[in-house]
């Protein structure tokens, strides 16, 4: 059954950018966004690769990566920065998937890790040691251990207590561990609320106001050498305020411990930035590196950056197939697709926005869909009144812009496998994460 043009239940949605056709590169605001899924004689592509040949060999529901992508996001942060000592340390809760670390790596890319799990693979992609540093709100005794034992750049410290526990481990390993403490300023990044972390009611980091005196209590403690400070105030931010006051917070913070005597090595002001789901204004890096270079200038010392969902975002499409199309009596039309949240769980989870765009669109005046996954849940929904041409059972769709916290967000609810994951480079594709088995799946099991 196909749902033609009918009473649309609510107006239709529509994906309206504003795009340089000749490069494929979106105007948001007055920053060029390189967008590697366009187009291509009719039908949708990834840096010309078609999407439809790739499912034909690599099935659905697919992950597409475009490497190109990652290296043009990548490399717009790095050059906006040029002007002051930095380093990027890729955020890897972003995505991290093998393939992709060791891409970042190859441009220059220092690893952020938010697990000891995450410290596993970012080594296992060539990161040393020392190029990672290790965050997280929760660190257990084991992660702690190895982390120490690895001797990672710098552990960041969510608390007083987190702090003391990293000290008596390194006594007993013998070790110093570099440590960084995280502040929380309470600015709001205007931002979801599940996503904002640097406000009060957040449960990350130290009151900026006591970190000073956890700093100063701690200056002598055998086991730590204090060689930074830390903050991260969200994700998805897209206006420079409250950023440009998180750094303000943090280099007032770093002069006064430089007067208390610490030799500051670095100033970490997290990730955060934005991309432009919804064809919104986003921050463009320069325009961040120029707000917040001048504050960083005042105390001279060089900057860390954990950017995550602004390199691999828009690097990334779910293609997923329909699997069955319903009209209601009162106009509602459902597209039902073989990814839902267990695929990505952004839009069930924050109620996100992804543009959505079939693969090879039917001739048809576009009407509104839902579009909704497969899992028993209501919530699983990817988009509701979407004005899209017509669907039909088999048909294509690729949900765009979602490289980051996308796969690495997905379960296996309802026993549906991971999707594989595929990425294109340089006019060839291939697989860097094959599909899960039932049999990988029910190996853990007795
Ligand atoms: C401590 C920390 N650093 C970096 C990031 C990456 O953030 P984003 O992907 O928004 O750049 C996160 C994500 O929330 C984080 O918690």
């Amino acid at each position: 059954m196909s749902c033609g043009a009918g009473v649309a239940a609510s107006a239709p949605i529509r994906d309206v950018r504003s795009f340089d056709e000749g490069n494929a590169r979106m105007i948001t605001c007055d920053s060029l966004v390189y967008l590697p899924f366009q187009p291509t004689g009719g039908a949708l592509a990834c840096d010309g690769v078609s999407i439809q040949s790739i499912v034909e060999h690599a099935g659905t529901p697919t992950y597409i990566y475009s490497a190109r992508a990652i290296r043009e996001s990548y490399r717009a942060i790095d050059e906006a920065f040029a002007a002051y000592r930095h380093a990027i340390h890729y955020a890897l809760k972003a995505n991290s998937t093998l393939a992709i670390l060791r891409l970042l790596r190859s441009l220059g890319s220092r690893a952020d890790a938010n697990s000891g799990g995450e410290i596993r693979v970012a080594r296992l992609a060539g990161f040393a040691p020392d190029e990672i540093v290790f965050t997280g709100v929760g660190k257990t005794r084991e992660e702690l251990e190895y982390a120490i034992g690895s001797e990672v750049g710098t552990i960041n410290a969510e608390s007083a207590g987190e702090l003391d526990r990293i000290a008596a481990i390194a006594g007993a390993q013998g070790r110093t561990a570099r440590v960084a403490v995280r502040v929380n300023p309470d600015i709001d990044a205007q931002s979801h609320p599940g996503i904002s972390t640097g406000l009060k009611t957040n449960k990350f980091g130290v009151p900026l106001q006591e970190a000073r005196g956890i700093y100063r209590a701690r200056r002598e403690t055998k086991g730590l050498r204090f060689v930074g400070v830390h903050i991260h105030i969200g994700s998805q931010i897209t206006t420079l305020d409250p950023l440009t006051r998180a750094a303000r917070s943090l280099v007032s913070l770093a002069l006064e411990l430089r007067d208390d005597g610490f030799q500051l090595e670095h100033l970490d002001l997290g990730g955060g930035l934005g991309i432009a789901y919804e064809a919104q204004p986003i921050i463009n890096p320069a325009d961040y590196a120029a707000a917040v270079i001048p504050e960083l200038g005042r105390s001279g010392v060089p900057v860390v950056l954990e950017p995550g969902r602004a390199v691999v975002g828009y690097s990334g499409a779910l293609v997923a197939r329909v699997v069955d199309t319903k009209c209601f009596p009162d106009g509602r039309k459902f597209a039902v697709l073989d990814a839902g949240m267990g695929e990505l769980i952004r839009p069930a989870l924050y109620g996100s926005y992804h543009r959505i765009v079939p693969v090879t669109p039917r001739s048809g005046a576009e009407i509104a869909w839902d579009i909704v996954g497969p899992i028993c849940e209501s919530s699983d929904v990817f988009a509701r009144d979407r004005a899209l041409p017509p669907l039909e059972v088999d048909d294509l769709v690729a949900i765009l812009d979602a490289g980051a916290y996308g796969s690495v967000m997905g379960s296996n609810y309802n026993r549906h496998l991971l999707p594989a994951e595929v990425m294109v480079d340089d006019g060839a594709w291939s697989v860097i994460r094959r599909r899960q088995t039932l049999e990988d799946v029910l190996a853990l099991e007795s």
